[in-house]
């Protein structure tokens, strides 16, 4: 059944009037390439990639370490810009935007990194660096306990366990389940995750990973999974785009990147996970 994703809008705020149906490209880059000054020379860190991120669904991208990708994740966040491409969010050219309408899409798309200490300010409980969050992006303080226990209820915690603590209080997973939730709360349509359950044991990484499965299911939320772990990409993701040396190499559905790989690359990759086949038991 298709299902129609709609956000907020307000164009005096900058942000977006929308409804896309699931399956559409929702963010999509199309020639994007990154080229850093560096001494000595110039590296192509992003070489020509286009890619398509469909409504409701999860694209991992893949690579070793080097070929990318946190570059790509950068310039789609608007985060840093592109040497040429263009980055299309919901069909209007967003490369270069700026100043009130870059703040409605930076709402829009949302990001979670590996580091979940990195974000945190230490001082502050859980509650306080929600609530800011909350107050920096002007909801309403009668609004943000409701939409604060909400958003953990979407990453699986209760108020009771995460509120009151202080960062070094939960575990890793429960940090970056915390990371997310803040992401959620701002009502993204795409939420970005860079490395975002690399420095998990196995255990708590399922765990987040299921919860990113869940989002994109429960809330119609596209996701951007970037990682260097094709196993994590092929048990989460719908459809898998593999990076080498700045280049999409490789891309198809999650079962045809697995069953079907063209290039050697996506072989020696698949190769490190060799029960990847047999226990590819993604949830229903
Ligand atoms: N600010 C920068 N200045 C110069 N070179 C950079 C910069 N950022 C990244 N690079 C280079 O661009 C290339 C791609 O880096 P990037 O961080 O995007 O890779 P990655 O795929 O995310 O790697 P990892 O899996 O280790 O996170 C690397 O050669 C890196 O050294
Ligand atoms: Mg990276």
């Amino acid at each position: 059944m298709e299902q129609a994703v709609s956000a907020v809008q307000d164009e005096a705020e900058g942000t977006y009037t929308h409804s896309t149906t699931s399956g559409e490209a929702v963010l999509e880059c199309e020639g994007v390439s990154k080229e850093f000054s560096v001494a000595g020379g110039k590296v192509l860190a992003v070489d020509d990639v286009t890619l398509q991120f469909p409504a409701s669904s999860v694209l991992a991208v893949v690579g070793e370490s080097g070929s990318g990708k946190s570059t790509l994740a950068r310039m789609l966040l608007r985060l840093m810009p592109v040497t040429s491409g263009t980055i299309t969010f919901r069909g209007q050219d967003v490369t270069h935007l700026h100043g009130r309408h870059l703040r409605g899409y930076w709402r829009e798309v949302q990001a979670v990194f590996q580091d979940p200490f990195a974000s945190f300010n230490q001082f502050f409980t859980v509650g306080s660096l929600l609530r800011r969050s909350l107050h920096l992006a002007e909801v309403p303080a009668d609004e943000a306990d409701h939409l604060i226990e909400t958003c953990l209820g979407y990453v699986d915690l209760t108020p009771g366990q995460a509120l009151g603590k202080f960062p070094h209080q939960l575990s890793g997973g429960q940090r970056q389940r915390v990371m997310i939730a803040r992401a959620l709360m701002m009502k993204p349509t795409v939420l970005l995750a860079d490395e975002a359950t690399s420095m998990l044991d196995a255990t708590l990484r399922v765990n987040v990973l299921n919860v990113l499965h869940d989002l994109k299911h429960d809330l119609g939320l596209t996701v951007l999974f970037i990682t260097h772990d094709i196993g994590q990409a092929c048990y989460l993701a719908d459809r898998v785009a593999v990076m080498e040396h700045g280049r999409v190499v490789e891309r198809g559905t999650t079962e045809a990147v697995i069953f079907d790989p063209r290039g050697d690359y996506t072989k020696r990759l698949l190769s490190d996970v060799p029960d990847l086949r047999g226990s590819l038991k993604r949830p229903a």
